[in-house]
């Protein structure tokens, strides 16, 4: 059967990575989390000092982005596809709010881009993917068949991250997760290289107040129409 590439972009906590998970079970195709590899960046350059006080040591954080290998792997225990940095797992690091509040300078810079477009495109190049982001449809898949453009309003959006991160046992304040968001928002639609836009063609859908049931349904008879085509 004829296999299609779905793109999904949205600002943060637009339930990108949910309908992602969903479509790609539904249809067999594979699921990419690019904003992961973002994260794994960060959680690098953290590691190494090159985020502190001062805020980011760019050149630094560029001169040992080839001292950066990512994959991703399964992880039976939390049952995801698990983002691995250099041979260890950082699934759960990357996703605290600790990342969230250092990633956007970090994949403003279009080296870090640069090299993590060309692993997704990589990954895409067979198709039968679903791969959501903020530059998916615009700039790594722009040929996508079917591309969405997720929204919600920052409130809905900080109380679903911030429940997530409670949920995982973290300490964080419905207030700060907000500021997060919105600060997120910004950064990722005003940076120079590749900012998040809706890509000509993308579906919007503002899931503010729909079901998941609902929204699956919505775009997965898109896509069966367009495999069936
Ligand atoms: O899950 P959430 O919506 O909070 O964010 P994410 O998808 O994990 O992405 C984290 C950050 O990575 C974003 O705020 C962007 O700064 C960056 N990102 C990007 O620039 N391009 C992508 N394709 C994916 C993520």
């Amino acid at each position: 059967m004829k296999k299609i590439t779905i793109a999904i972009d949205g600002f943060s906590s637009t339930g990108k990575s949910t309908i992602a998970k969903q479509l790609a079970k539904e249809l067999g195709y594979i699921y990419v989390d690019s904003g992961a590899m973002y994260r794994a960046v960060t959680y690098f350059a953290m590691q190494r000092g090159y985020i502190g006080a001062h805020g980011l040591d760019a050149a630094s954080l560029i001169g040992a982005l080839d001292q950066i290998s990512l994959h991703f792997e399964f992880d039976p225990e939390l049952r995801v596809a698990a983002m691995f940095l250099n041979g260890e797992n950082v699934e759960v690091p990357i996703r605290t709010l600790g990342v969230s509040q250092q990633v956007s300078p970090v994949a403003a810079l279009a080296e870090v881009r640069e090299k993590l477009v060309a692993m997704q495109q990589q990954m895409g190049a067979q198709k039968g993917v679903v791969m959501d982001g903020r530059d998916i449809g615009t700039v790594v898949f722009p040929d996508a068949e079917l591309k969405l453009y997720l929204t919600a309003s920052a409130d809905t959006r900080a109380h679903r991250r911030y429940k997530e991160l409670i949920d995982k046992g973290e300490q964080v304040t419905y207030e700060e997760v907000l500021k997060n968001v919105q600060e997120r928002d910004y950064i990722d639609s005003h940076r120079e290289t590749s900012p998040l836009t809706k890509a000509a063609g993308a579906i919007e859908i503002d899931n503010s107040d729909m079901g998941l049931k609902e929204q699956l349904e919505r775009i997965l008879s898109h896509a069966k129409a367009l495999i069936a085509s």
